[in-house]
């Protein structure tokens, strides 16, 4: 006579028993299933949480709120306009006057509308925004590019740099204007 334990389930229903030699191997059998059980709920639960993450990056909970016109209305030509207002000089009554910034806060205001053009080059890029062919990705991939040079260029307070990029930028909105706005929408 041996004592085992057997598990839940088996035919013992738990605990200890003394059992004949020849229930050894049930009690090792039944271990064995107990085992298994164990594994089976770790491997649904690993494989559950893989599904819930694939399902997570296929579709990703974005949604565009503009549409390109008010995309460029409201969030890229206003900041491009931040761009341009910040360096060169204008003639007023008063003179030559430099539109570079004096204060810091002024630095700040064309790093950060330089940061929204870059991102908003990426938005450009996304399904919702984006529109047909490789040129669309193209130039939109330099619009980020542009506005990182610029955004480099505000944290150096680099006035002569932000004039020329501020060029290059203008550059590249009327790359994509004349390839992708239809001829009377410039009229
Ligand atoms: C990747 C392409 C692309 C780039 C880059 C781009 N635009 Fe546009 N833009 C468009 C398209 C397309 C339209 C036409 C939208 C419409 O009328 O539906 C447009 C229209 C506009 C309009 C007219 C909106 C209206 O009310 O009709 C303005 C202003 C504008 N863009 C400003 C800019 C500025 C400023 C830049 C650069 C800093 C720029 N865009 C860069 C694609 C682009």
């Amino acid at each position: 006579m041996i004592t085992i334990k057997f598990p839940k389930g088996c035919p013992a229903q738990g605990g200890y028993r003394r059992v004949d030699e020849s229930a050894r191997l049930l009690g090792l059998w039944c271990l064995w299933i107990a085992v298994l059980r164990i594994l089976s709920v770790l491997l649904v639960l690993f494989f559950s949480a893989c599904s819930a993450e694939i399902n997570v990056s296929d579709e990703p909970p974005y949604r565009a709120i503009t549409d390109t016109k008010k995309f460029m209305n409201w969030i890229l030509d206003p900041s491009a306009d931040v761009i341009w207002g910040a360096s060169g000089w204008i003639l007023t009554e008063a003179g030559e006057q430099d539109l570079t910034p004096t204060t810091q806060e002024g630095w700040d205001a064309v790093r950060n509308a330089a940061a929204t053009i870059a991102e908003s080059g990426n938005l450009l890029m996304m399904p919702g925004h984006a529109m047909e062919g490789d040129d669309w990705l193209e130039i939109s991939a330099g619009l980020t590019a542009t506005a990182e040079l610029l955004i480099d260029a505000a944290e150096r307070k680099d006035s002569e740099a932000i004039f020329n990029l501020g060029g290059t930028l203008y550059n590249v909105c009327v790359s994509c204007h004349q390839l992708y706005v239809l001829p009377e929408a410039t009229q």
